[in-house]
């Protein structure tokens, strides 16, 4: 059983990369053999509009023929059991990064047939995981549930089951003294961050062991 993480944050150590590595620890104690990609590490763009993988007999149908950075990680998309996508929240969506890989890992497998069928040949359990600064109560009322639910459907029309967690009013900046962001309170997040951020830590682990457990269903 392989399960594949996938972090759209550049940063490596912050907040989503730690609930990444939590849930893929929730994997691993289910005996998931577990990879955590970092996609800032990769040279890639997001999808080209060549039709390779839509073209009638073509030697690239349903798959992505473009030739760069994402070629070996969506290769070893389709030999994985589960994946787990993570993004931090820029501009109430995800990050520029996790936008492109979705389009290239996504549109390959979606066919324009009526309704529209996934090409993926097996289905897999996937999860993602938001972290963002606003509160629960903000990220209601800004409307990032709907694109939380927008890519939960994609993903499970695609690869067959999927799951979403948030992580809400995390912590941003090492040293808030340092940063001009009067709008935060910094002892009220590292507050968040104490009591919190560890709640949302379990609830990626035991996602992780749960997406590890559903696999290929
Ligand atoms: C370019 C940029 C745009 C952001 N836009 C939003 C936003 O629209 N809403 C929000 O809640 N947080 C926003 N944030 C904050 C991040 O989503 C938040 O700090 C996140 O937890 C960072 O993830 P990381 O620690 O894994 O890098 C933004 C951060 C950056 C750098």
């Amino acid at each position: 059983m392989k399960v594949m993480a996938v972090n759209g944050s550049p940063r490596k150590t912050w907040n989503t990369a730690t609930l990444l590595t939590k849930a893929l620890e929730g994997a691993t104690s289910q005996g998931a053999e577990t990879e955590l990609i970092h996609l800032y590490d990769l040279a890639f763009t997001g999808c080209t509009s060549c039709f390779a993988c839509k073209t009638r007999d073509g030697k690239s149908y349903g798959r992505c023929a473009v030739k760069d950075g994402l070629m070996p990680i969506l290769k070893k998309v389709e030999a994985a059991e589960a994946l787990i996508l993570g993004s931090p929240i820029y501009f109430g969506n995800v990050s520029g990064e996790m936008r492109s890989f979705l389009e290239r890992l996504l549109f390959p497998y979606f066919t324009y047939t009526d309704p529209p069928q996934s090409l993926f040949p097996r289905k897999i359990a996937t999860g993602f995981i938001y972290t963002m600064n606003v509160t629960e109560e903000m990220m209601k009322e800004w409307g990032y549930e709907q694109v939380f639910a927008n890519n939960q459907r994609l993903l499970q029309m695609v690869f067959g089951s999927s799951e979403s967690l948030w992580s809400c009013d995390t912590y941003q900046f090492r040293d808030y003294a340092k940063v001009v962001a009067d709008r935060f309170d910094p002892e009220k997040k590292a507050r968040r961050r104490r009591e919190v951020f560890p709640r949302d830590c379990e609830k990626a682990l035991a996602m992780g062991a749960r997406i590890a457990q559903n696999g290929n269903k």
